[in-house]
């Protein structure tokens, strides 16, 4: 596995391509969700290939009732590691909310101080330990200035829950407003880019500037259209086929997606989800690819798809 510097982040190697881990806690269609032990091997597996970095978030689970499944996953996975849990760069997002009332799942966003330093401390609990970092998951735009909400997560790091803070779906003059309340100490942005999703070039390169981990999320456009995204975007399939000439073995388009994220900044780290080996195997054998200056432009130019797989007026 190829490795980045993000001391903003960590101290730690970071893994060019990370793992996403809320597939596994997402209900499959058969309408249960993979056993426990499951899960950890798949996250075993993914961090014997070098995907040292794990993304979770409170709400990660099946329905309302879960609220913390995924957290208590990573958290064992993390725990029972060989390696140790010092060898994993972990990150947890709090500030949406999730209930049950009268046997529907109710979704919000609250970024108050009290929220957060609960959802903080809940999230240290199920992890079974301090994670590198915690982010805030989506911005509550009506509820207060989002300098307010910087402080807010702010208390979250005094209060010990997190070594780092970061931020996520955001834009770029939330950024600006994060640096200047931080004093320059934003550790990672978590927004939404693959082939599929592109609009957010601005935060790309602030991140960039500024030596902030920018956690690439949904990097392969999600579910299904993950599965298809050699169909949904050919030129990234046409690049996978020039590549596969010279590779050795069989290159996918999806390969190709997470290399060309991995190369569109120096602290960009795209977060792939998956619930098997295979899928494992194939994402942390992109972080080897090299693409030329050419593909990349092509890429780059090529049409992107129909907007955010969860659009930021959804959670
Ligand atoms: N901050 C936010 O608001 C936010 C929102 C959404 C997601 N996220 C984070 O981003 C992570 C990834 O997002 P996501 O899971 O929605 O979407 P994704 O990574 O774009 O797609 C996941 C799907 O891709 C398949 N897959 C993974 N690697 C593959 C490969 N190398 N080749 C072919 N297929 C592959 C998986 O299949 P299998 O299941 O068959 O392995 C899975 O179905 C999440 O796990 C979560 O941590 C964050």
């Amino acid at each position: 596995m190829r490795h980045l510097s993000i001391p903003l982040l960590t101290d730690k190697p970071v893994p060019a391509i990370g793992v996403g881990a809320m597939p596994l806690s997402d209900n499959r269609p058969d309408g249960t969700v993979i056993p426990r032990d499951q899960a950890v091997a798949v996250l075993h597996g993914a961090f014997a290939l070098g995907m040292t970095l794990v993304d979770t978030a409170d709400i990660y689970a099946p329905d309302g009732y879960g609220y913390g499944h995924n957290e208590l996953a990573v958290g064992e996975a993390v725990r029972t590691w060989r390696d140790g849990r010092d060898s994993i760069v972990v990150v947890t997002k709090i500030g949406i909310t999730r209930a049950v009332r009268n046997d529907v799942d109710v979704w919000g966003r609250d970024g108050s101080r009290e929220h957060l330093l609960r959802a903080a401390e809940a999230s240290v609990e199920r992890l079974g330990f301090v994670p590198d970092a915690i982010l805030l998951h989506r911005v509550n735009r009506e509820q207060q200035p989002f300098a307010t909400t910087v402080e807010n997560m702010l208390a979250v790091r005094d209060a010990g829950f997190a070594p780092r803070i970061g931020i996520g779906n955001v834009h770029l003059d939330e950024c600006h407003v994060a640096w200047e309340v931080s004093g320059g100490t934003i550790a990672a942005v978590e927004n939404e880019r693959s082939p599929r999703y592109r609009e957010d070039a601005d935060v790309l390169h602030w991140a960039g500037r500024h030596g902030v981990a920018y956690l690439a999320w949904s990097p392969l456009g999600g579910g299904d259209d993950a599965r298809r995204l050699g169909d949904l975007y050919p030129e990234f399939r046409a690049v996978a086929q020039e590549l596969s000439a010279t590779a050795g073995h069989d290159v996918t388009a999806q390969e190709v997606a997470l290399a060309w994220l991995s190369a569109s900044g120096s602290g960009v780290v795209p977060i792939p989800g998956f619930t098997r080996g295979q899928t494992a195997y194939s994402s942390a054998r992109a972080a080897r690819l090299e693409l030329t200056a050419d593909q990349i432009a092509r890429l780059d130019l090529s049409p992107a798809g129909p907007g955010s797989v969860f659009p930021d007026d959804e959670d």
